[in-house]
């Protein structure tokens, strides 16, 4: 059985891969030569380790990013468990199972999958019905969607993610419609589920969430437009206003210029959107913030760059 990260214990021998998050090259303190500050991790978590033997060998065989085979021992240091590493080695051969070294959504995924067919078959709007039908139908995409993570660190930065940020939108807009009738609940539901569609050609995952070139270069809403506008044109009489819409609903989702929206939301259900995307990714933020916290501290989270603070965790 694979040794995880959440099992290592300090006295305990380790034999493992695990995928190298960070590898420093720091001085020794005499002066006299260097050593290598390494964070090794999986879905369980990460753990500091430290290299003194052929350090410059490893330094240059081994990146960030790489799956790493590691022998070692696990010490106490500071109050903190630290791997003493004796070899690590690039693992080439390793068939890369990205569940092993990302953490996956906690969302159960029939349950979703039979939520995203309910609120489907759940709209009105014939044209909007046929869409989300056509694109759900599509077997790579609806693969990739329910790998697919939602950001590479700040919200839902997990596999799975992708959908259930979108559900949870999805699940908030039908309720907010149903306080507010004069929100055209069918567009926003849609909007809700195609607003980060972009994001399944974004990311990619190996050890870690990684951008595409494609998601480097152009970015989840410009990668969003095309994929929809490639559905749409599958749809003979799919009325161009409400492509429009839908393409706006894409466009405008981040609401400001400074957060790489090209347009700010120009109508009721794009507003809503866009603040019911807020409102989801900050709920995750504020969750995995109390989860993550440090042992042993139990009032304070670690700093949340998406949030640009600490968290209040009683
Ligand atoms: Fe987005
Ligand atoms: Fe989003």
């Amino acid at each position: 059985m694979e040794t995880s990260i959440e099992q290592l214990r300090p006295g305990q021998a380790v034999n493992g891969t695990f995928a190298l998050r960070v590898k420093k090259l720091l001085p020794l303190r005499s002066g006299a030569g260097h050593y290598l500050a390494v964070v090794l991790g999986d879905r369980t978590g990460q753990m500091e380790g430290r290299i003194w033997e052929s350090v410059s060998e490893i330094d240059h065989s081994c990146r960030v990013g790489d799956i790493v085979n590691i022998q070692g021992q696990v010490v106490e240091y500071n109050g903190k468990a630290q791997i003493q590493i004796s070899s690590m080695s690039v693992c080439r051969d390793y068939e890369a199972d990205p569940g092993r070294f990302i953490p996956s959504s906690k969302i159960d995924l029939d349950t979703a999958r039979e939520q995203l067919f309910s609120i489907v078959k759940a709209l009105h709007d014939p044209h909007l019905k046929n869409l989300l039908s056509l694109i759900l139908a599509d077997n790579d995409f609806l693969n990739a969607l329910f790998k697919s993570p939602a950001a590479k660190h700040n919200h839902h930065a997990v596999i799975g993610g992708l959908l259930e940020h979108s559900l949870g939108i999805a699940n908030a807009a039908v309720g907010l419609a149903a306080v507010y009738p004069q929100i055209d609940r069918d567009l926003l539901v849609t909007g809700a589920l195609l607003h980060d569609i972009g994001k399944v050609e974004e990311y990619r995952l190996n050890s870690h969430i990684d951008f595409t070139d494609e998601g480097r270069l152009l970015g989840h809403i410009i990668l969003g437009v095309r994929l929809l506008d490639s559905y749409i044109d599958q749809l003979p009489g799919f009325p161009e206003e409400l492509r429009t819409k839908l393409l706006h609903m894409i466009v405008s989702h981040h609401g400001q210029y400074e957060l790489q929206s090209p347009k700010r939301p120009k109508f009721l259900e794009a507003a809503v959107l866009h603040h019911l995307d807020m409102i989801d990714a900050a709920i995750d933020m504020f969750n995995s913030a109390v989860e993550n916290r440090a042992a042993g501290d139990d009032h304070w989270s670690r700093w949340v760059k998406g949030l640009d603070r600490f968290v209040f965790c009683k």
